[in-house]
């Protein structure tokens, strides 16, 4: 029996990804994809890529009584402070819901009035949500009825920091993650830094400071470590299209560990996640997004500089695929006790 599965913000880059990843993945049935801008013209007017899936389905109006009654499970990728006005009434009618936005990402509602400077509709569904990193929360996301996905940004940064915050190798008061982005994490709609001739060639650093995805990167760190844990990060705005690359910088509490001994812990946290690849060795010694795109791996790294106890930790993925949609079906596979890999397991592309 195939799962009914919805998609409320089909035609923006999430959704074209959701729609790309589940043409492939045989234990769901796509019903309604929406598009308030599209509806009523096929998914391939937005989707090109899309030609000859899905029988010429096109986009539906943001009908949520037919989307609760007709569906099991349902993808919210609408804008931040968008998605509170549709994911609690597809709970209210039994449904499971992953949603791509941030609306749902902190559990604190004091953390969510500080850094989107407003207040939350429904407070208990924050503490109800399920923050959707499978590599943190794997149990709870299965018998989630709400998944959070993680934003791009802040999936990289946890990917490279996890084992060295789990094992406390590093000294976690001075922890520095700098974040690389393309284009596509800003959404098809364009705007005066984001359109085409502003963001090509670009190496710009954008909001240095303050950047809402800290919160959530604060949040999962400081439950691992058990205590209040702040970051610095700095995301920079590159001109590819897609990819994301997080360097922390950290400083090791033993100065005598060495690669092999920073190797060891992740590879005990790591070494049986289905999507994640610790890479060594040359010539592709570090994480780089060119080896991921299209795929929902996550390829993380490491260096050690001894001689001033510092490491690099580094993470790359794909911000559509493992950042967004890929991890999105990842926790859907979990929540519907399919196999994890369902409709994920193949390699990036290559050359791009
Ligand atoms: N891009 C990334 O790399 C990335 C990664 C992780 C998470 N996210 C998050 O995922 C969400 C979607 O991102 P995106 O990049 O796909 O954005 P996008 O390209 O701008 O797409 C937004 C989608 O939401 C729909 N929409 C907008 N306002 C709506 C409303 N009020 N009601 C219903 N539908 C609405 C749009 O279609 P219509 O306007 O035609 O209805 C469109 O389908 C955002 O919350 C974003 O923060 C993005």
């Amino acid at each position: 029996m195939t799962v009914k599965v919805s998609i409320i913000g089909a035609s923006g880059y999430t959704g074209g990804e959701l729609l790309r990843l589940l043409a492939n993945h045989d234990k769901i049935e796509l019903l309604y994809a929406t598009s308030r801008e599209y509806a009523g013209k096929p998914l391939t007017t937005v989707h090109p890529n899309l030609r000859g899936f899905f029988s010429g389905m096109k986009f539906s109006d943001v009908n949520i009584d037919k989307i609760s009654s007709d569906s099991d499970l349902v993808f919210v990728n609408t804008p931040a402070g968008t998605s509170v006005n549709y994911t609690p009434k597809l709970l209210e009618v039994g449904l499971r819901v992953i949603d791509l936005s941030p609306d749902f990402r902190l559990k604190r509602t004091e953390d969510y009035e500080l850094w989107y400077e407003m207040k939350h509709p429904r407070p208990d569904l924050l503490k109800e949500a399920v923050f959707g990193l499978p590599e943190l929360h794997r149990k709870e996301i299965a018998s989630a009825k709400l998944v959070a996905c993680p934003g791009c940004n802040s999936t990289a940064a946890l990917l490279s920091l996890i084992p060295a915050v789990k094992a406390r190798i590093i000294d976690l008061d001075h922890v520095a993650v700098d974040v690389k982005v393309g284009s596509s994490e800003a959404g098809r709609i364009p705007t005066a830094g984001t359109h085409h001739p502003e963001r090509a060639n670009v190496m710009r650093p954008y909001e240095a400071s303050g950047h809402r995805h800290v919160a959530e990167v604060e949040q999962e760190l400081s439950q691992i470590a058990g205590r209040e844990l702040k970051i610095a990060f700095v995301p920079h705005a590159v001109g590819s299209v897609r990819g994301a690359l997080a360097t922390s910088h950290v400083w090791l509490v033993d100065s005598n560990m060495d690669e092999q001994d920073v190797w060891k812990v992740y590879a005990a946290e790591y070494g049986k996640e289905p999507f994640v690849r610790i890479v060594r060795g040359k010539p592709y010694q570090y994480p780089d997004p060119k080896h991921i795109i299209g795929s929902n791996f996550a390829d993380v790294g490491f260096a050690v500089e001894k001689r001033v106890g510092r490491a690099a930790l580094m993470a790359a993925i794909d911000n559509l695929v493992k950042g967004a949609a890929g991890q999105a079906i990842q926790c859907m596979n979990i929540m519907l006790g399919f196999d994890e890999k369902t409709g994920l397991n193949f390699p990036a592309i290559r050359p791009v």
